[in-house]
C-alpha cells in the first residue's frame, strides 16, 4: 500500500513527511541523482497545505540531508553521498525516542519569548539583577583571595559551605543539622530531580500541590512516577485530602512547597504543618520540603519550616541561594538523615562530580558574611515596595478584571481573570502586547490563572506590564 500521512496520528504531519522522504532517501525510493519531488507536487499528492511540505523540507535541511536552492528545487545533500558515503545520524528520531521528557511545548514558548529584551517578563522566577547581591559579588571577587579548592571537591559540597549551612537554617530556620547532613545541589531543581532519581521506582505515587511549581512535572513523567494533585486553598491543602489519596494510592512521598508558595503565594497554616507532620509520622510517607521563599516575609506571621518543627526525620529539606540572592549561583542544598544524603551524594557523583568549587566559594563567602542580614532587609523591602506596585496598578488597570488575594511574602502574585477566557489566547494576545507571564494551567489544573513574578521587574515594567496585561485580556475575550 502507497505510503501516504496519517492526519489523525499526534506526530504532526509535516515531521511524518520529513522521515518519510529521509527513510526513501536511506532505501532508495529516492535516488541520490535525481531531485526530490516538488513541494507542490506533494501537497497535491498528499491533499496537504503547501507549507506543510515546506516545513518538512525545511527540517531536513537544517539536519543536513537536503539542499534547497531557488530555481531548482530540492536535491539530495551532496555532503552525506559524496565519495566518502557517509551518513548523517537521524537526529530527529533520536531527539523523539530519549527517555527523559521535554519541557510543555508553551513552558518552552514562554522560555524563548523571555529571552526578548523589549517584553516585560512577568514569567521567570527570579529577582531583578538590582535585587541581586551584585555589588557586593564583585567586590569579593577584586578584593579576596580565593581560598577553595580548585579539584574535584567532597560529593557532598564543600565542607566550609556545609559548616556555614548548618549555621544559616540554625540561626534563619530553626534547623537543627551537621556538615554530613547536608548535600549541596545545582540550585533547589536538582535537589528534587536527585531525590525522585534515587528515592522513587516507576509506578510509585507521589502528592504535589495543585497549582505548584511545574518545573518538576517532566521530571515525575521521566521518572514513571505517578503524579496526584491537591488542591491549595487559602492555607495550603487539606490534611483530610492527603488521608483519603493515601488510602486509595499508597502515596509514596509528599511534595509540599509551605510558605510563600510558587505560585499562590499561600501560607500553610500552622495547624495545617502539625497535622501534615502527623500524617506523615502516622503513615511513614516522608515530605520533600522545598522551601525557596521563607526569608522573604514581608509580615510577622510565623514561618517554620516543616523541617523545624520535625523531630522524627521525616522531613527532606530543599532550599537555595535563587530567591535570596541570585539564581546563577546555582547554589541549593538538601538537609536530612546522613545516609540518605550519601546516597543522593553517590548519585550526584555519578551526573557532574559536584557543584562548582568556585560558586561555592563565593556562596560561602556571602552566607557567611555580615552583609547578608543587610541584603535580607533590603531585599524584603523592595520586594514588598514591588508587590505594592503591582496591587495599584491591577487597581489602575484591572480592577474589574482579576481577583486575587496579597501575599504576604516571596516574589508571586497569583490572580485569576473574572471574564469567561481561553487561557492560550490570552497568552498570545499579551505576547503580542509585550508582556509575558506564567499561565495557570502550566502550573495545575485551574482555568483562567495567571502566576505574574514582581521581583524581576521595577516598578515602571510593573506598571507598564499590568497595562499591556489589561489590554490582552479585553482584546482576548473579544475574539
Ligand atoms: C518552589 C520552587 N522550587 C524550586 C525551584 C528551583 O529553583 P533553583 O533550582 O533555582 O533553586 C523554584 C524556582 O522557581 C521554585 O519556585
Amino acid at each position: 500500500m502507497e505510503w501516504k500521512p496519517d492526519k489523525k496520528s499526534k506526530k504532526a504531519v509535516y515531521k511524518q513527511i520529513a522521515e518519510y522522504i529521509e527513510q526513501g532517501i536511506a532505501d532508495g525510493t529516492f535516488p541520490i541523482d535525481k531531485p526530490l519531488p516538488s513541494e507542490r507536487k506533494l501537497a497535491e499528492k498528499y491533499r496537504l497545505n503547501r507549507s506543510t511540505i515546506v516545513a518538512a523540507y525545511g527540517e531536513l535541511e537544517a539536519n543536513g540531508l537536503v539542499e534547497r536552492k531557488k530555481g531548482s528545487g530540492t536535491t539530495i545533500s551532496k555532503d552525506i553521498w559524496g565519495l566518502t558515503k557517509k551518513r548523517i545520524p537521524s537526529w530527529n528520531r533520536y531527539i523523539e525516542r530519549g527517555s527523559f521528557q521535554p519541557n510543555m511545548p508553551v513552558v518552552q514558548r514562554i522560555r524563548k519569548e523571555s529571552e526578548e529584551e523589549h517584553f516585560i517578563n512577568f514569567a521567570s522566577g527570579e529577582l531583578s539583577k538590582e535585587l541581586m547581591p551584585d555589588e557586593y559579588i564583585r567586590k569579593v571577587i577584586s578584593t579576596r583571595e580565593f581560598t577553595g579548592n580548585l579539584g574535584y571537591d567532597h560529593p557532598q559540597g564543600n565542607i566550609d559551605l556545609r559548616t556555614t549551612i548548618v549555621e544559616h537554617v540554625k540561626k534563619y530556620k530553626g534547623i537543627m543539622s551537621q556538615p554530613n547532613s547536608i548535600l549541596i545541589t545545582s540550585g533547589a531543581q536538582q535537589a528534587i530531580h536527585l531525590i525522585i532519581e534515587c528515592l522513587l521506582k516507576p509506578g510509585d505515587a507521589v502528592v504535589i500541590e495543585d497549582p505548584s511549581y511545574s518545573y518538576s512535572l517532566p521530571i515525575f513523567k521521566s521518572a514513571g512516577i505517578q503524579v496526584f494533585r491537591l488542591s491549595v486553598g487559602k492555607n495550603g491543602i487539606n490534611p483530610e485530602d492527603l488521608i483519603d489519596l493515601h488510602k486509595k494510592h499508597q502515596i509514596k512521598m509528599i511534595f509540599l512547597n509551605p510558605i510563600f508558595q510558587n505560585p499562590t503565594g499561600t501560607l500553610l497554616s500552622h495547624y495545617q504543618r502539625k497535622k501534615i507532620l502527623d500524617i506523615s509520622s502516622e503513615f511513614g510517607i516522608p515530605i520533600i520540603e522545598d522551601d525557596p521563599y521563607s526569608l522573604l516575609s514581608f509580615t510577622e506571621d510565623d514561618v517554620s519550616t516543616l523541617k523545624s518543627l520535625d523531630h522524627n526525620g521525616n522531613v527532606l529539606y530543599v532550599s537555595s541561594l535563587t530567591k535570596i540572592a541570585a539564581s546563577g549561583f546555582r547554589i541549593g542544598w538538601i538537609i536530612g538523615p546522613t545516609p540518605v544524603i550519601e546516597r543522593l551524594a553517590d548519585a550526584k557523583q555519578q551526573f557532574d562530580f559536584g557543584h562548582s568549587t568556585i560558586s561555592q566559594w563565593l556562596g560561602n563567602e556571602f552566607l557567611r558574611s555580615s552583609y547578608f542580614d543587610e541584603h535580607i532587609q533590603r531585599l524584603k523591602s523592595e520586594l514588598k515596595k514591588q508587590r505594592d506596585v503591582m496591587a495599584d496598578s491591577f487597581r489602575e488597570y484591572l480592577r474589574e478584571e482579576v481577583d486575587y488575594s496579597l501575599p504576604k511574602g516571596g516574589i508571586h502574585l497569583w490572580c485569576h481573570v473574572k471574564r469567561e477566557i481561553d487561557d492560550f489566547k490570552l497568552l498570545e494576545q499579551a505576547i503580542k502586547e509585550g508582556v509575558i507571564y506564567a499561565p495557570g494551567l502550566t502550573l495545575g489544573t485551574k482555568k483562567g490563572y495567571m502566576r505574574l513574578t514582581y521581583g524581576r521587574v521595577n516598578a515602571n515594567q510593573i506598571r507598564t506590564g499590568v497595562k499591556r496585561l489589561a489590554t490582552a485580556i479585553r482584546k482576548s475575550s473579544n475574539m
